[in-house]
């Protein structure tokens, strides 16, 4: 009787060559039959055209800071009320409308474990194009985008803004800023609002 490995080797190998096959060859034999491929689909690809979150949706960022010692925040917190405004609110640069004006941070910008979290939010959401340091010249993509050195988060101008502005301008995005109000909470924005003025100190301003 024939060793079973020896039959089942053929085996396996027809197998695996039909799954590869499947992949591509099989894709390209079934659009050359039918004229068309499951391939081609009206779904995004990862990335691809990202849209704003609906207005007044409840952001569900990961990973949110606790309001306070014992308490799970999910999103905005409960029982604060925080009034909605728009793109259009943002206004005068580093002022805004009087909506705007009129919100308060509510965190310790001194506070160590606040900017512990800023500097890791900042860290995933900002970097890319503002840079470690804030300054634009240093973002991943300022060879894509050369607008970015303009928008430098630690130099004058920004230090200059309100912290309710910056605050603002994150959840609801300017021009060419997307929104992050999806994907920060509101705690999490003051946070990095909190780590944005700590990198202007560092640069002097
Ligand atoms: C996809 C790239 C991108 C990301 C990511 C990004 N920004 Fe921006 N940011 C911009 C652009 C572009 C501008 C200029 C906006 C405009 O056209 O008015 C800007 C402007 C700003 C300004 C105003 C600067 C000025 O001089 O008026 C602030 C403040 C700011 N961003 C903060 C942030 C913070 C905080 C984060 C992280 C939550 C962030 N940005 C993430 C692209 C980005």
């Amino acid at each position: 009787m024939r060793n079973p490995s020896s039959i089942m080797r053929p085996v396996v190998c027809a197998l695996a060559l039909v799954t590869l096959a499947g992949c591509k060859p099989m894709d390209d034999a079934l659009v050359f039959v039918f004229g068309r491929s499951m391939r081609d689909q009206r779904s995004f690809d990862p990335y691809e055209n990202t849209r704003p979150a609906p207005v007044g949706s409840v952001p569900f960022a990961a990973g949110n800071y606790p309001a306070a010692d014992g308490e799970v925040n999910i999103g905005q917190p409960e029982g604060v009320y925080i009034p909605p405004f728009t793109q259009v609110d943002l206004g005068v640069p580093g002022v805004g409308a009087p909506v705007i004006q009129g919100l308060v941070n509510p965190t310790d910008p001194t506070d160590p474990e606040s900017l512990a979290r800023g500097e890791q939010l900042y860290l995933r959401y900002c970097v890319v194009c503002h840079g470690p340091t804030g300054v634009g010249t240093g973002a991943y993509i300022a060879a894509l985008h050369p607008v970015l050195p303009a928008y430098n988060l630690s130099g004058p101008i920004v230090a200059a803004y309100s912290d309710a502005y910056i605050y603002a301008m994150m959840r609801v995005g300017r021009g060419l800023m997307p929104e992050y109000g999806s994907r920060l909470s509101h705690f999490d924005r003051w946070h990095v609002v909190n780590y944005v003025r700590q990198l202007q100190t560092q640069a002097g301003n």
